[in-house]
């Protein structure tokens, strides 16, 4: 989920900051930015995989049997072709639930993760056991402050063009500013997206954590959407914008 390769060794000099993450100011840096998870401290974060088990996509339990992920994951799947995989912490293992997917809802204002309205739910077979997270809704907009603090999850590539991650890992990550967003990316959309990462890079998201949680404040406020390769300097994380489609999810929550 983050590629410490983009660090130079300048970067390593540097001083730390208070917005910083403490292994950025680390003597010696882990060889991946993000770090291992535990499931039980995030019980809500989900991988989807196809049938034959192979792991493409995160999400989170917004419900019982309800999980939110990106529409870029699941857009054009029949719901036969989609597994979800609650309460397993490396792949490896079998813990856990394998749920089935009873239902596909995309975004109807979905087309493609550079025009916003990144987000589906997916309905389940079953009521997973796992505690739900809870969706961030248009009173929280001071959960999107320039800065703040927020936490990715997934099991997708530990740097740009590497191989996903066995183990669930997290990282954090702060939230940018839509100015400095829009700069970095002429097709942003203040009320649809939100950024996240450091300006020098090093810490990001990546491919296969997409549909996974960008958490601010214990709610889901993002969802892992886009961005121009991982990790690098200038072009952080683009996530969905929870709140903006609050009502939409919340809609399907009760379907
Ligand atoms: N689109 C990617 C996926 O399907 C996620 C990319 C996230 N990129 C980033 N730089 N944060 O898994």
């Amino acid at each position: 989920m983050l590629a410490a390769a983009a660090l130079s060794s300048g970067l390593l000099a540097a001083t730390a900051h208070a917005s910083q993450p403490d292994w950025l100011s680390a003597k010696v840096p882990p060889i991946v930015g993000g770090q291992a998870a535990k499931i039980t401290e995030f019980p809500w974060v989900v991988y989807l995989t196809d049938l034959q088990g192979n792991q493409f996509c995160g999400g989170t339990i917004a419900k019982a049997n309800k999980i939110v992920t990106a529409a870029h994951c699941v857009s054009g799947e029949e719901p036969e072709g989609v597994q979800v995989i609650a309460g397993r912490e490396s792949k490896q293992s079998n813990d856990g639930t394998v749920a089935k997917v009873t239902r596909i809802w995309v975004h109807p204002g979905y087309h493609n993760a550079n025009s916003g309205s990144d987000i589906a739910v997916l309905t389940l077979d079953q009521e997973l056991q796992q505690q739900p997270l809870e969706v961030a809704s248009k009173a929280d907009e001071q959960l999107y402050q320039p800065g703040k603090n927020s936490t990715v999850l997934g099991w997708g590539a530990t740097a740009e063009g590497g191989q996903a991650s066995e183990n669930l890992q997290k990282a954090e990550v702060p939230l940018v500013s839509d100015q400095d967003c829009q700069r970095a990316y002429p097709q942003y959309r203040a009320d649809a997206m939100v950024c996240a990462g450091l300006p020098q890079g090093g810490v990001d998201s990546c491919q296969g954590d997409s549909g996974g949680p960008l958490v601010v404040d214990g709610k889901l406020a993002g969802i892992v959407s886009t961005g121009n390769g991982c990790a690098r300097p200038n072009a952080p994380g683009i996530y969905t914008r929870v709140a903006t489609y609050h009502d939409d999810v919340q809609a399907q929550l009760g379907a």
